[in-house]
């Protein structure tokens, strides 16, 4: 008889963005008259640009002639984007990693849910903050490595709460861990850690042996120059953290596909006798068994945003995104509501204080309003919703306009 694997059992019947499109496919079914406008998931509206459509289609044409048709590409990703990732997202900003560091995939999603994999599932302590991107969590049931969940919370989790008392960036935990999710500027809340933040985190990890799985997808919108855009940016990072980026919202890719990981070859972690191994020999292995790279196109797109017009273009993109984020956080505060995030990020973590689910359906039924209801990211999410600043101008001021008018 086949069985399953039970620990899928443990989870939410859904994934969050999975249950928030239902419910809004429901609405507009029903509402077929009332237009809907989403401020949930963050998915890019932006056309892709000029740089990167013209590198496309330039791969694209390549792969229609004999003499530069490719098939399969290096599972790494080709030398022409890991050398443009490493001398301008790295070396750049004084970071020590080199391109053969660098993993290119097809999105952060998986490269942050995947990685997980090669480290041991029996007895490794985890560390991951309340409110969360759902991703670490799930991946990390799904394998095995925590219990039930009991009152909204996985045992065998040491959650970092992320507050209002502490700005939303969690304090070093008081327990030993050794594995630790960050994400800075951070998913949900659009807080951003300091410097001095990341030193203790990169010390506390060098002090229990640990890695820190550091998720930068966020990073082109920090637009305050003393936040660090790379966990590499910290002395010593090198030996204990991976870093995720993606060029989903740096870039416009959510639909095209293209990421990236970073994992030095200084890491290490150990077996169960105490034996040092390579993480970045483990990861070569796991990525070349089980991927066969992006495709050529797509990492000509993605090349693209590092030439000077592909730098002012994308600039010119997560401005006006940030652009989006302003008038969404001067709108929510008219309302006598707090927030964080939107200055260096492009989500508005909004404070209402009541049911994060009843202030979703609220928004979506008298305002048409999609946002994202802060307890999906976890307990420490209840009393807050996400507001994602992804949509042309013209929808988020008219969604700002019905919110205005659904809460007065
Ligand atoms: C989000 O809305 O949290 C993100 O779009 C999800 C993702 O990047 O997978």
């Amino acid at each position: 008889m086949i069985r399953i694997n039970e620990n899928y059992l443990k989870l939410k019947a859904s994934y969050l963005f999975a249950d928030i499109a239902k419910r809004v496919t429901a609405y507009t079914a029903a509402n077929p008259d009332k237009p809907v406008i989403r401020l949930g998931i963050g998915d890019v509206t932006e056309p892709l640009t000029s740089a990167s459509i013209d590198a496309f289609h330039a791969g694209v044409a390549e792969m229609a002639a004999r003499s530069t048709f490719k098939g399969y590409g290096p599972e790494q990703g080709y030398a022409f984007l890991r050398d443009a990732i490493a001398a301008n997202d790295y070396t750049a900003r004084g970071c020590e990693i080199t391109a053969d560091e660098i993993f290119v995939s097809d999105g952060s999603k998986c490269d942050c849910g995947n990685i997980q994999e090669i480290f041991a599932t029996k007895g490794l302590k985890l560390a991951i903050p309340d409110p969360v991107y759902p991703v670490y969590v799930d991946t990390n049931v799904m394998a095995g490595r925590t219990g039930d969940n009991l009152d909204g919370r996985y045992a065998g989790i040491t959650y970092l709460d992320c507050t209002s008392a502490n700005g939303y960036v969690p304090a070093i935990p008081s327990v030993a861990t050794d594995l630790i999710y960050l994400c800075f500027p951070n998913n949900p809340t659009g807080a951003v850690a300091t410097r001095e933040q990341l030193v203790a985190w990169v010390a506390y990890a060098k002090a229990n042996k640990a890695i820190i799985l550091f998720d930068s997808a966020y990073e082109a919108y920090i637009r305050d120059p003393a936040i660090p855009h790379s966990i590499y940016e910290i002395p010593g990072a090198r030996e204990v953290a991976i870093e995720f980026r993606s060029f989903s919202k740096t870039a416009g890719f959510t639909g095209t596909r293209c990421a990236y990981t970073v994992v030095p070859k200084a890491l290490m972690a150990y077996d169960s006798a105490g034996a040092a191994h390579s993480v970045h020999a483990l990861w070569n292995r796991r990525h070349t068994t089980k991927f066969n790279g992006v495709s050529y196109p797509v990492q000509k797109a993605a090349a693209a945003i590092y030439t000077e017009a592909g730098k002012a273009q994308v600039k010119a993109m997560t401005d006006f995104y940030l652009g989006n984020a302003a008038l969404i956080r001067a709108a929510v505060t008219k309302l006598g509501l707090s927030c964080v995030g939107g200055d260096n990020a492009p989500y508005i973590w909004v404070n209402t204080g009541t049911d994060s689910w009843a202030f979703f359906d609220k928004l979506l039924n008298e305002a048409q309003v999609v946002c994202t209801p802060g307890a999906g990211f976890g307990k420490c999410g209840e009393g807050h919703i996400r507001v994602s600043a992804f949509n042309s101008r013209a929808n988020v001021e008219t969604a700002l306009a019905r919110i205005a008018d659904a809460l007065k």
